[in-house]
């Protein structure tokens, strides 16, 4: 069998939760493979809402395991508040939640480090959700990370401690006074407390060695889904650098964040919104500073599920969805909260951009340069309230023209087309 693949072709929030969950049923297996708690999820069904940071959504189905990969980050404190919520909703996840030993841990002083960074760059932030995420992965890459595997090792206390003074070290050198920091109306040490006996928890669940885990089942013929956190654009790599996440959240971030090889990869569903939205700093060549940018924020309540910030919105970015569906090889797009823009006369679609006196159809290098503008193109709206549909025939023409118009700039066809947040305002369409 092969690993499907479903991620977010945006700057993220694009509704890769709520499509994972109805997904669900058909796989045996939903993986994470990237990101840590900087993610936000939102399932809702049977009038709930429930937002996932760590945990995969699949985890509201028990007859599919859910499993961490080695290429995602964990809070154990994040982590646990997950794992009550979840208990407190009637789903066990001891049952279904396998978690990769070789994931790393995401310490407190991370995230007091991610807070000194962010304080450092004056004019300069980008806007991080101040999860540790960045100061994370540096240690990964830079091999001295603690993983979950080493929680159950007899040194780990030695090397936590280590670890910990070395961060202490590097915040003093930025004059950070420990005692103006808080997570949580916290104290560090009060938080350093529960994050330990938050270990304890994390320790509790079923830790397997996931490269393994992941290739047996496929072996024995299972199905895989990997949920991508993030979106394409806020790829180390490819997107808006430096204003990006610190891990690879295109296709290629499944091979390495799970083990498996490429020729394992199956379909890519790439999920856009019908418009954008951005939630940090950084270039976003389509935002709308007027009242049609806020008209979008309320309507499609555009505020982080992880930080609560409103997030930026904008029309729909043809270049960069491009460019997003080059890099991950999309065979299936997905779009979501058409629904949001019911009542609008007109939107419109960037196609392309204007780039000093050249015209430009692709995502450039120069993304940060503000004589980068984008040329847009009017779509005339539905105007009709299409979150009751439940069938493509239903679907108003105007929405169908703007699908069509999108599936033929870009060469992939829509084959979902979410109505609402809801599990069942799903059309399929094969
Ligand atoms: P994710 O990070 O990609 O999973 O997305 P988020 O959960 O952060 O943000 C997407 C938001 O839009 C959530 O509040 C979802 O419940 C909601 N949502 C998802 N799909 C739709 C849709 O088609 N229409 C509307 N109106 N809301 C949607
Ligand atoms: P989901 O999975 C939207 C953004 C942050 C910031 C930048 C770097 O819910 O789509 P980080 O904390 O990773 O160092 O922040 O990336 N960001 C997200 N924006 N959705 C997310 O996740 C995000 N995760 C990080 O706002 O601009
Ligand atoms: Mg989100």
């Amino acid at each position: 069998m092969k690993v499907d693949v479903l991620l977010g072709l945006q700057w993220g929030d694009e509704g890769k939760g709520k499509i994972v969950d109805v997904f669900t049923p058909k796989y045996d297996i939903i993986a994470r493979f990237q990101g840590g708690p900087n993610a936000g999820h939102t399932l809702e069904f049977n009038g709930q809402k429930h937002v996932l940071h760590t945990i995969p959504s699949g985890i509201f189905h028990p007859q599919t395991k859910n499993l961490i990969g080695n290429g995602v980050i964990i809070d154990p404190y994040i982590f646990k508040q997950e794992i009550e919520k979840l208990y407190a909703s009637g789903i066990d996840p001891k049952v279904n939640l396998y978690v990769s030993k070789k994931a790393h841990l995401i310490l407190p002083t991370h995230r007091l480090l991610d807070a000194v960074y962010e304080n450092s760059l004056e004019g300069k932030k980008i806007g991080s959700t101040l999860k540790g995420i960045g100061p994370t992965y540096t240690d990964k890459v830079n091999r001295s990370g603690l993983r979950v595997g080493d929680a159950s090792l007899e040194n780990f206390e030695k090397k936590y401690n280590a670890k910990k003074e070395n961060h202490l070290q590097i915040a003093e050198e930025y004059n950070f006074d420990l005692n103006d920091f808080t997570i949580d109306g916290k104290t560090f040490d009060e938080y350093e407390k529960c994050w330990l006996e938050s270990l304890e928890t994390l320790k509790l669940m079923k830790l397997v060695d996931s490269e393994h885990f992941i290739n047996s089942a496929l072996k024995k013929g299972e199905t895989v889904l990997a949920e991508g956190a993030q979106g394409t654009m806020l790829d180390i790599d490819f997107g808006s650098y430096p204003f990006v996440t610190s891990s690879n959240t295109i296709v290629s971030g499944v091979c390495s964040g799970l083990g498996v090889a490429p020729q394992k990869i199956g379909r890519v569903f790439g999920v856009f919104k019908g418009y954008c939205t951005r939630v940090g700093n950084g270039p976003f060549p389509t935002e709308l500073f007027d009242e049609i940018g806020e008209e979008l924020r309320i309507a499609g309540h555009e505020f982080g599920s992880t930080t609560g910030r409103p997030r930026r919105c904008g029309w729909l970015d043809l270049p960069a969805l491009k460019y997003a569906i080059m890099l991950n090889g999309v065979t299936d797009l997905i779009i979501t909260k058409s629904d949001v823009m019911d009542e609008f006369e007109t939107i419109q679609v960037c196609n392309e951009y204007k780039y000093g006196e050249q015209k430009i159809d692709y995502f450039p290098y120069e993304i940060n340069d503000p004589k980068l503008q984008p040329i847009f193109k009017p779509i005339e709206g539905w105007k009709t309230n299409i979150a009751g549909f439940r069938k493509v025939h239903e679907l108003p023409k105007n929405l169908m023209d703007y699908i069509s118009y999108i599936e033929h700039q870009v060469a992939v066809p829509v084959s979902i087309i979410s109505v609402g947040p809801d599990r069942n305002q799903t059309i399929f369409r094969f």
